[in-house]
């Protein structure tokens, strides 16, 4: 299949309509676990239908590239990692989001998964920079994000609704010392 990157131990394929069912159970199965991560979700969400759109929408969108985590031989869904909000012109950067699934922590794969996406971001897509932020209390992903390279920039209050309050979040940056201007 196209644009599937590859780590060390990691496949990660975009998420395209075919992954619907392998997305939604992953969606179910971790629904607890990202409540404290993520948007607000209802139960509506977690359908083939929701998922569907979602996924569709997702595929259509430029600004964004979304792709499932999975074992190099694998075919169970171990988390997803997309960039966002991906900008051009004179920004040339995106976003990074990432999630993993709850039995598989620890194992170092958002860490592979990070370094696969940030060197298609900084390669093959020409990016110049990637920002996130983290809740401050989110030690793994600071964790995570110190060791691909990020530096902290700055501390934005009242930043996102997550879980029914406005949390704050602390804003990294990574720069790409090797982007070539076309
Ligand atoms: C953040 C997340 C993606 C990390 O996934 P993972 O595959 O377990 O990450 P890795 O194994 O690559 O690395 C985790 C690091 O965090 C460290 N860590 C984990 N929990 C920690 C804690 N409570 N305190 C300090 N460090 C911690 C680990 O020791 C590891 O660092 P090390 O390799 O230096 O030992 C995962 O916890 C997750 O899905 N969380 C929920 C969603 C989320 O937070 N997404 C990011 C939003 S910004």
């Amino acid at each position: 299949m196209n644009g599937i990157l590859r780590t060390e131990r990691l496949r990660l394929e975009p998420l395209m309509s075919h992954h619907v069912p392998a997305y939604l159970a992953y969606q179910i199965r971790n629904r607890a676990y990202l409540r404290p991560w993520e948007p607000d979700r209802t139960d509506e969400y977690y359908t083939p239908e929701s998922i569907a759109h979602e996924v569709a929408r997702t595929e259509l969108d430029d600004t964004c590239r979304r792709f499932a985590i999975f074992e190099r031989e694998g075919e169970t869904i171990l988390g997803i990692i997309n960039l966002w909000n991906i900008r051009r012109g004179v920004d040339q950067s995106a976003g990074l989001g990432y999630a993993i699934d709850e039995h598989h922590q620890g194992r170092g794969f958002a860490t592979e998964a990070c370094r696969g996406i940030i060197a298609f971001a900084f390669g093959e897509l020409n990016l110049h920079r990637l920002q996130t932020s983290y809740q401050p209390h989110n030690k793994a992903s600071a964790a995570v994000l110190r060791k691909v390279g990020f530096e902290i920039i700055g501390y934005a209050r009242e930043q996102l609704l997550i879980d029914g309050a406005w949390r704050d979040g602390v804003l990294v940056a990574l720069i790409n010392s090797n982007w070539k201007a076309s």
